[in-house]
C-alpha cells in the first residue's frame, strides 16, 4: 500500500476510522480489520470507544496478528483539554485506554477550547475563546507530549489555512498533518494545495460522506454522496464499488483516507481500494461532482452567544 512519509516512519495511506462505531461493534471491527491487513487506525478520546479499540489492538498483538511496530495509531486531544498544562494528562489517558506506550500521531481535534470541566459544550459559558486560550499555548503541550515520546508525531485537525499558517509561524515543531473533512462533494482544493506546499500531509475524515452521522448533524435536504448518480455510473463502468472509486480518488491526490466500517465485507472492499488507480479522465469526472458541501460544518459549536461562529471557525 502507498504510504505517506513522516520523520517517524511511513503511514499507510488508508486507515480504519472509528468515529460513530458503537461500543461492541468497534472491537469486532478493529480485530477484523487487523486480520484483513489494515495497519492504520484512527481514534479519538471523544469517540468514547478507545478502551475497546485498545482491547482489540492488544489482543491482536498477543495473538501474533500484528506487531506494535507495524501499526500506525492516531488519536486526538479533546476540546476540554486545550492548554499547555492539560495535553500530557490527556494523551496519557488515551494511551492507557488504548493500552499503548506511544501514539504514532496525536492531533488537536478542533481549534475550539471548552472549559476543562465541560466535555460536551451546550451553552455559551462552556466555551473559552481563542484569545483566552490560544492555540499556540495548546501546541506547547503537544510539543511536550512529543518530547516525552508519548507521540512520535503531532498535528492538527479541522484547521483552516489561516490557523495553520499562524501556528506554523509560531511553533518549534511544525504540525505534520491536518485532518479535515474531504470527499468528492467537498474537495478542499485550496487547503490541500496549501498543506502540500508546506509539507503538511492531509488526511480525509468522512471520506465516504459519513451518512451514519447522528441525525442532529444532518439536514433534511442533504445530498447523499454514496448515492451520487455520476459516481455510481463511473464506478460501474470501472467494475468497482462507488466507495472504492471515492477512496481511490482521494488517495491518488496523496490524501490519507480513514473510512469507517464495522462490516467485514465493506472493510475488505475499502482496503482493496488502495490497489486501484484512476485515469486522468476518471479523476476529472470525480472532480466535476464537487458541491463544496461540508457535512460536518461545526454549527454545533456556533451556538448563539458562544465565541465560535462559522466564520471564525473556518476563517471564511
Ligand atoms: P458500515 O459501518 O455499516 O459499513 P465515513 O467513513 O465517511 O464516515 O462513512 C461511514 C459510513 O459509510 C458508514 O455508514 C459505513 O457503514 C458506510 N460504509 C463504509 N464503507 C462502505 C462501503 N464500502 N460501501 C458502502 N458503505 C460503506
Amino acid at each position: 500500500m502507498k504510504t505517506l512519509k513522516f520523520t517517524n516512519g511511513d503511514m499507510p495511506i488508508l486507515g480504519l476510522g472509528t468515529w460513530k462505531s458503537a461500543p461492541g461493534d468497534v472491537y469486532n471491527a478493529v480485530k477484523e480489520a487487523l486480520k484483513l491487513g489494515y495497519r492504520h487506525i484512527d481514534c479519538a478520546a471523544v469517540y468514547g470507544n478507545e478502551s475497546e479499540v485498545g482491547k482489540a489492538i492488544s489482543e491482536s498483538i498477543s495473538e501474533g496478528v500484528v506487531t506494535r511496530e507495524e501499526l500506525w495509531v492516531t488519536s486526538k486531544l479533546w476540546n476540554n483539554m486545550h492548554g499547555k498544562s492539560n495535553v500530557v494528562t490527556a494523551i496519557k489517558q488515551t494511551l492507557s485506554d488504548l493500552q499503548l506506550d506511544y501514539l504514532d500521531l496525536y492531533l488537536i481535534h478542533w481549534p475550539v477550547p471548552f472549559k476543562k470541566e465541560v466535555p460536551a459544550a451546550s451553552k455559551p459559558e462552556d466555551f473559552v475563546s481563542l484569545e483566552d486560550q490560544p492555540i499556540a499555548d495548546t501546541w506547547l503541550g503537544m510539543e511536550e507530549a512529543f518530547a516525552l515520546g508519548l507521540s512520535k508525531s503531532i498535528g492538527v485537525s479541522n484547521f483552516s489555512i489561516k490557523k495553520l499558517k499562524d501556528l506554523i509561524g509560531n511553533c518549534k515543531i511544525k504540525p505534520c498533518l491536518n485532518q479535515v473533512e474531504l470527499h468528492p462533494y467537498f474537495q478542499q482544493d485550496d487547503l490541500v494545495d496549501y498543506c502540500q506546499s508546506v509539507d503538511v500531509h492531509v488526511m480525509a475524515y468522512s471520506p465516504l460522506g459519513s451518512s451514519d452521522r447522528p441525525q442532529g448533524l444532518k439536514t433534511a435536504d442533504e445530498p447523499v454522496l454514496l448515492e451520487d448518480i455520476k459516481l455510481t455510473e463511473l464506478a460501474k463502468e470501472k467494475g468497482v464499488s462507488i466507495a472504492q472509486l471515492i477512496l481511490a480518488w482521494a488517495m491518488q491526490r496523496s490524501i490519507s483516507v480513514i473510512p469507517k466500517s464495522v462490516n467485514p465485507a465493506r472493510l475488505k472492499q475499502n482496503l482493496d481500494s488502495a490497489d486501484l488507480s484512476l485515469t486522468e479522465h476518471e479523476m476529472a469526472q470525480v472532480k466535476a461532482v464537487n458541491k463544496n458541501r461540508r457535512y460536518v460544518n461545526g454549527s454545533f459549536f456556533a451556538i448563539e452567544g458562544s465565541p465560535v461562529t462559522l466564520e471564525n471557525l473556518w476563517d471564511l
